[in-house]
């Protein structure tokens, strides 16, 4: 990261933005805005916008390349904690086999499970075949539809069978083609094994758009002193393990985890309901919900190994992304990845995220760090201007007790030393 950055969280936002550009992230300096009319078009009933902070993590090195991360988030520390967090841990490498969607074609009044579920596996190439007509665009970009596959379900008498679509659906969401798809095809399933489509649909079960990011945390950077350092790698490596013993925990675990992630689902215009479904369905697939990190204390190479594993079926292009302008704006600061690398950053985040937060809880608390953000708040409300903002906020940090009477009298003070 250039010397640019430096102190960059102590300038004023036309500051930071004057450092993108002349860093050459973006293009000019103008605020990018969703106007009404587009708004209009997005949704029914629109009457205005609700606005949401944007801002922007550093420190992120992903696959051995650095990229800013832009974040939209309320949450105070949010940001400040994945900046941290990606600066401790350094490079973080990725693994994303396939990005896959899957839909399923539901289908009841079956008389026998077992064969159909043979029938569609024999004809699997034909249904693959037939899917193909409505991607031949996806298709010529080396995507398209995958593996067909079914699997029976019995309840009270009442027999399902369902057939499963798997589609590369390249860097779009593709949850418009997968549903084009399977409502095109549900005739011919009908038709080949008899019964009743009950229903046609995306699954957000993302099982097949997994991302795999993982750290490798040298002891120094988690404290000078070595057996500090050991026991905070240790009551890391115990904050997971206690995450997959105790669903309370694994919960807060796993928010904390999306606090960094939704933030840039949301930044690059992208489904964050559906990564939200995803990500908990998957803590969830050994039948017990767990956390989505792991981290262990490898002590024969003195390292702190962390691990993510979840479902991210992002997009760059297509839905929201081409008419939202601050999507676009996002996804340029990025270097317009294609959807594989965005979701690549989107895991380094939740790990850094994940880190972040479980260091603070294992050692000083959450509430140092939001201490600092509530100082500024507490600066700003009685008046600092600029200048003094940075002044009131270090010595408000100093006192024992926080509130806008003692900001008021710092301030007061440092404006009769002038
Ligand atoms: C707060 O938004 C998120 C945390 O509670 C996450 C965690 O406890 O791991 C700090």
């Amino acid at each position: 990261m250039s010397n640019s950055f430096y102190k960059y969280y102590q300038k004023t936002p036309k500051e930071r933005m004057e450092i993108l550009e002349k860093e050459g992230l973006i293009d000019g300096t103008q605020i990018p805005e969703l106007s009404s009319d587009i708004s209009n078009t997005m949704i029914e009933n629109y009457l205005f916008n609700y606005e949401l902070p944007l801002s922007v993590a550093l420190n992120f090195e992903v696959d051995g390349q650095k990229t800013l991360v832009p974040m939209v988030i309320e949450e105070p520390s949010v940001v400040a904690a994945a900046s941290n967090g990606a600066k401790t841990i350094g490079n973080i490498e990725t693994v994303i086999k396939e990005k896959n969607i899957i839909g399923q074609v539901i289908l009841t009044n079956i008389e026998d499970i077992k064969e159909t579920c043979l029938v569609i596996k024999d004809k699997e190439q034909f249904l693959l075949d037939k899917a193909s007509e409505k991607t031949q665009s996806m298709i010529k970009r080396g995507g398209g539809p995958k593996r067909v596959w079914a699997q029976g379900f019995e309840e009270d008498g009442d027999k399902f069978v369902s057939v499963y679509f798997s589609v590369d659906t390249c860097d779009a969401m593709g949850a418009n083609t997968i549903n084009t798809i399977l409502e095109s095809i549900s005739d011919s399933i009908e038709e080949l094994v008899g019964g009743h489509s009950l229903m046609r649909i995306i699954s957000n079960n993302a099982t097949e758009s997994v991302a795999i990011a993982k750290a490798n945390v040298p002891l120094d950077r988690l404290n000078e002193d070595k057996d500090k350092a050991i026991e905070i790698a240790k009551k890391i490596e115990l904050a997971t393990k206690f995450a997959n013993l105790d669903r309370y925990r694994a919960a807060t675990h796993n928010k904390g985890i999306m606090n960094g992630i939704d933030a840039v689902v949301l930044a690059t215009g992208n489904d964050w309901r559906a990564i939200e479904a995803s990500a908990h369905t998957y803590a969830s697939k050994d039948g017990k919900y767990k956390s989505l990190t792991s981290w262990k204390y490898d002590e024969s190479n003195e390292v702190l190994l962390g691990t993510i594993e979840i479902p991210l079926p992002v997009a760059t292009v297509g839905g929201t992304i081409s008419v939202h302008p601050i999507a676009k704006w996002s996804l340029n600061l990025m270097g317009n990845p294609n959807a594989k690398r965005l979701a690549s950053v989107m895991a380094a985040v939740g790990l850094a995220q994940n880190f972040s937060a479980v260091r603070a809880i294992v050692t000083d608390g959450i509430q140092k760090g939001h201490m600092s953000l509530h100082a500024r708040s507490l600066a700003k409300q009685v008046g600092a201007n600029e200048e003094e903002l940075e002044k009131v906020v270090t010595e408000l940090k100093k006192q024992s007790k926080m509130n806008a009477d003692v900001a008021k009298d710092i301030l007061q003070k440092i404006r009769d030393e002038v």
